[in-house]
């Protein structure tokens, strides 16, 4: 095979990324995927310090990149960041919804205010950012969407209610947007991942529950954040993915395939 081959079949040449939730563990990895794809990148997160750090490393890599600090629980500000992203590159080809947060508790002590937030940044602003979004790759001729689900969008996962029920709800969501738009070029498809190294798991997973991770992974380890590239790749480039929409992949060292 050869390398024009490949650039034919995954590349994403003269295409503009937004990645929202971009400076952090996962979104990172899916950011350079994007520019060694050859997409231009804007990266969307909290804070200028993080979108900043990532914009550095991306140019290291010799990407064009810039970045716009959201808030994806405000509409507001899911729409601003449209606004930057066409200043910054003319038009938006690609959205991928890689904010996220976790909190995990026993249910009985679940507190109503976290199941709130949880579902406000996970759920709710895949909705809001894929209708901003959306509207513009429908009035631009064609996009793609990658929402990032979960093991824990097909299996719940005990102590995190509000995260397992809001990861059900994007995968839900991504079927039935695609549906919405399979007439008008634009495919919406998830990514859901196992357990990966990241901070927002770090602070949940006690040596009990890696254990059950590990027993209950095939593969018998965490994921590396690199490995969601692929995937991500297949999804996204129009000519790869160009029949794919209102599905997923899960990349989980096989934890959805395991029963027991
Ligand atoms: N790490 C894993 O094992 C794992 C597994 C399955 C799914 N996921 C999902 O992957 C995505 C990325 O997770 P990660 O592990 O890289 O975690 P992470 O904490 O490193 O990244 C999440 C990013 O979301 C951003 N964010 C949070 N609230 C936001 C808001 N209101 N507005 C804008 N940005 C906001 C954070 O600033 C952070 O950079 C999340 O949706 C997560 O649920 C992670």
């Amino acid at each position: 095979m050869t390398a024009e081959y490949l650039e034919k079949l995954f590349g994403l040449t003269g295409q503009t990324a937004v990645v929202i939730g971009g400076a952090g563990v996962l979104g990172g990895a899916l950011c350079r995927g994007l520019v060694g794809a050859g997409a231009r990148v804007v990266v969307a997160d909290m804070t200028e310090e993080g979108c900043k750090a990532r914009v550095e490393e991306l140019e290291k890599l010799g990407a064009r990149a810039g970045f716009c600090i959201v808030d994806v629980t405000s509409r507001k500000s899911i729409e601003e960041l449209l606004s930057t992203a066409l200043k910054q590159a003319g038009r938006v080809d690609i959205l991928v919804n890689c904010a996220g947060i976790n909190f995990g508790s026993p249910f009985l002590e679940h507190p109503e205010g976290q199941w709130d937030r949880v579902m406000a940044v996970n759920l709710k602003a895949v909705f809001q950012a894929c209708q901003v979004f959306a509207r513009h790759m429908v009035d631009a001729g064609g996009g793609s969407i990658l929402n990032i689900g979960s093991v824990s969008s097909h299996l719940p996962l005990s102590r995190v209610f509000a995260y397992s029920a809001s990861k059900a709800g994007v995968m839900n969501l991504t079927r039935n947007v695609a549906q919405e738009f399979g007439t008008q070029g634009v495919r919406v498809n998830a990514i859901c991942p196992g357990f990966f190294p990241a901070e927002q798991n770090r602070r949940l997973l006690d040596q009990q529950r890696i254990d059950n991770i590990m027993q209950g992974t095939p593969m018998r380890r965490f994921g590396e954040p690199e490995e969601l590239v692929g995937a991500m790749l297949l999804l996204l480039s129009p000519t790869a993915g160009s029949f794919i929409t209102g599905t997923h992949i899960n990349v989980d060292g096989g934890f959805t395939a395991a029963w027991f």
